[in-house]
């Protein structure tokens, strides 16, 4: 497996602001040990696959349906998502668990359905600031994972990318210490190889860090020995910036 890069543009961007940032996301050259995965916003997504065409970035969404289709008025399924050209999916990002109250049972189902539609979920966990400051950091982990990631139906199979985004780093300035990593991981692997197997975590998952993540400190997070990649939204929104983080991947 490849290490990964993603950019989450959020809902930033108008229209010809991702069209002239997905031209400008054309110039970034990935190495064949990389991934690069842009998340653009629903609307947009047709017409930035169309610009990235030819290239080797990736496109993903950033939110998907909990059904597969039906009456589910202005919902978007993840057969639509992979028919526009969508390889994989945010799931969880700690913005819907927070802002739009969706809870690991929904993530589950999310889960599910972008297994079937055959792609790959980027799940998001983390801890808030409180959480974090009374040491439950590990726990609130432990939690969403075996929650989020129960009794699905094609693992395990099929590839998983996990992105551990403490939410008081997303969009702060304030990062992890990227040291930190090693004990997230430990965390994370237990976890999962309990509700599935070691082999699996060995071979189908990349653990990747997100938040705040900017071309200073990228590096470090990279240097990690168990970190596989990083989930980007503020310098994401700036070419340069994120083509010198992928620059620092290998
Ligand atoms: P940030 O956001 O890079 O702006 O901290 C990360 C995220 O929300 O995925």
């Amino acid at each position: 497996m490849k290490n990964i890069i993603i950019a989450n543009w959020k809902m930033k961007l108008n229209e010809k602001q991702s069209i002239q940032l997905a031209k400008e996301y054309r110039k970034i050259k990935v190495k064949r040990t990389v991934e690069v995965v842009v998340a653009p916003s629903f609307p947009m997504l047709n017409e930035v696959v169309g610009i990235l065409k030819g290239t080797d970035l990736i496109v993903g969404a950033q939110n998907v349906a909990v059904q597969a289709s039906g009456t589910f008025t202005g919902e978007v399924s993840s057969e639509m998502l992979s028919d526009l050209g969508c390889k994989y999916v945010i799931v969880g990002h700690s913005e819907r668990r927070t802002k739009m109250n969706e809870t690991d049972e929904m993530i589950n189902k999310k889960i599910n359905q972008v297994y079937h539609a055959k792609m790959t979920p980027i799940l998001c966990i983390g801890e808030t600031l409180e959480e974090n400051k009374i040491g439950q950091r590990d726990s609130v982990l432990v939690r969403q994972l075996q929650r989020d990631l129960s009794k699905v139906d094609c693992l395990p199979e099929k590839e998983l990318v996990i992105a551990y985004e403490p939410i008081w780093a997303i969009g702060s300035g304030q990062y992890m210490e990227p040291e930190e990593m090693q004990i997230i991981q430990r965390v994370v692997k237990r976890a999962i190889s309990s509700l599935y197997s070691e082999k699996f975590y060995d071979e189908k998952v990349r653990l990747i860090y997100g938040g705040s993540v900017n071309n200073i400190n990228a590096k470090d997070f990279l240097a990690q020995n168990n970190v596989r990649g990083l989930l980007i939204a503020t310098a994401s929104l700036e070419a340069n910036s994120f083509n010198e983080i992928v620059k620092q991947a290998e």
